[in-house]
């Protein structure tokens, strides 16, 4: 591969020495679980994210089932959620026993759809879980708007996106820190990644906070009490070493992709088969992903370009290939691919192009003439 989709060693490489000395430390420390360092990592963040608390946990997957736990979301209430993601949001919301209910996305964003949301609320209804595809996030105005008048929790998948912000009421805010509660992963592959598997949860009211608490480590309330069913979901010491000190770096790398996707969009622009990521106004998309869309007038289907592109060294991937509905785990909510058009035509036409800060400007523009080419040429 000329081109990778992840250089992970390229970013280890940039800050080797402070990421050694940091592990090094904490293994010289015997302090292994839930010590200072998380501490650190959870006060850095949450005022990195402007929200009051920032709890550590074992990764995004169960901040998204804490959240639920918390907010008590029961068996058998309906969490509004969407199609196009990764399946860990509605698998947390089937793990408690509720119901996921499917809203289509916007084309232009692969967000959930706002003006879709109140079509779907019945007095089963206990809360939306969003998520902020691909580092860009949703629109919260219209959805805090419906929360309210609806009495719905809000929870917010931020996996995609640390350090996305749009404007919220007039101010510029994060991420994971507008709704109820807001939930990280930090899964080697995403913008702010540990050495393992890492998730946060983020939240502004001081006793969700304290049960959240509970909640990662048993629902204990002092050492061996327990008030509440919980689970064991601690962030360890040497992933919150990584994750200090790559927030440091966090911002500049955020840019750096913005500017990536800045190269494509304008390379791309002219080229009437494909469907560039739109960012919406107010919004600072962060570029976990850079996708496009394959337009039906294209010569060229999704699935022939992503060879032709290998062919040539570039590496792409398909984020998501199968719309949740449509998965055999959800087969019996009985939907069909038409019931959620946009999800399921995404699904069919998105590809994703190597975006990573290390990038650099040649491998860019690899990637551009390499996709060029590819409806210019005949297979070969
Ligand atoms: C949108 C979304 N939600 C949740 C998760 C789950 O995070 P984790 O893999 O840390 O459990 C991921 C990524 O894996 C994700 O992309």
């Amino acid at each position: 591969l000329k081109v990778p989709l992840l250089n992970l060693k390229a970013q280890y490489s940039e800050i080797q020495d402070e990421l050694e000395t940091a592990v090094l430390n904490v293994l010289r420390s015997g302090f292994y679980i839930l010590g200072p360092l998380v501490k650190d990592f959870e006060e850095k963040s949450a005022e990195y994210l402007g929200s009051k608390y920032a709890i550590g946990c074992a990764n995004g997957s169960d901040a998204l089932y804490i959240a639920l736990l918390a907010l008590g979301i029961q068996p058998g209430d309906e969490v509004i959620t969407t199609p196009f993601t990764y399946i860990a949001t509605a698998e947390a919301i089937s793990q408690i026993g509720a119901i996921p209910v499917f809203v289509d996305i916007e084309e232009n964003t692969f967000n959930i759809n706002p003006s879709l949301i109140e079509k779907k609320i019945n007095s089963k209804t206990k809360a939306i879980m969003l998520v902020h595809l691909f580092g860009q996030c949703c629109k919260m105005n219209e959805i805090m708007q419906i929360a309210e008048k609806h009495n719905l929790k809000i929870i917010e998948d931020s996996a995609q996106a640390f350090g996305a912000t749009c404007i919220y009421k007039g101010e510029t805010r994060s991420a994971g820190s507008i709704g109820d509660i807001g939930t990280f992963s930090f899964y080697p592959t995403k913008n702010l990644s540990c050495a393992g598997d890492g998730g946060l949860i983020t939240c502004n009211n001081g006793d969700l906070n304290e049960k959240i608490r509970r909640i990662r480590i048993h629902g204990t309330t002092e050492r061996y009490y327990h008030c509440e069913l919980g689970v064991n979901s601690r962030l360890d010491e040497i992933q919150a070493a990584v994750l200090l000190v790559k927030l440091k770096y966090i911002d500049a790398w955020n840019t750096r992709r913005a500017e990536i996707a800045k190269k494509y969009d304008e390379a791309f622009k002219d080229l009437d088969w494909i469907v560039c990521p739109k960012t919406l106004a107010g919004n600072k998309h962060i570029f976990h992903q850079y996708t496009i869309r394959i337009a039906p007038k294209a010569k060229i289907n999704r699935n022939e370009l992503r060879s032709r592109l290998l062919e040539q060294g570039i590496a792409s991937e398909i984020y998501y290939p199968l719309a949740l509905h449509l998965q055999e785990v959800y087969k019996f909510l009985n939907l069909k691919a038409e019931d959620l058009p946009v999800a399921n035509q995404s699904a069919n036409t998105v590809l994703s192009l190597p975006i990573y800060p290390e990038l650099s400007d040649g491998d860019i523009d690899l990637v551009i003439k390499a996709l060029k080419s590819s409806i210019l040429e005949p297979a070969q």
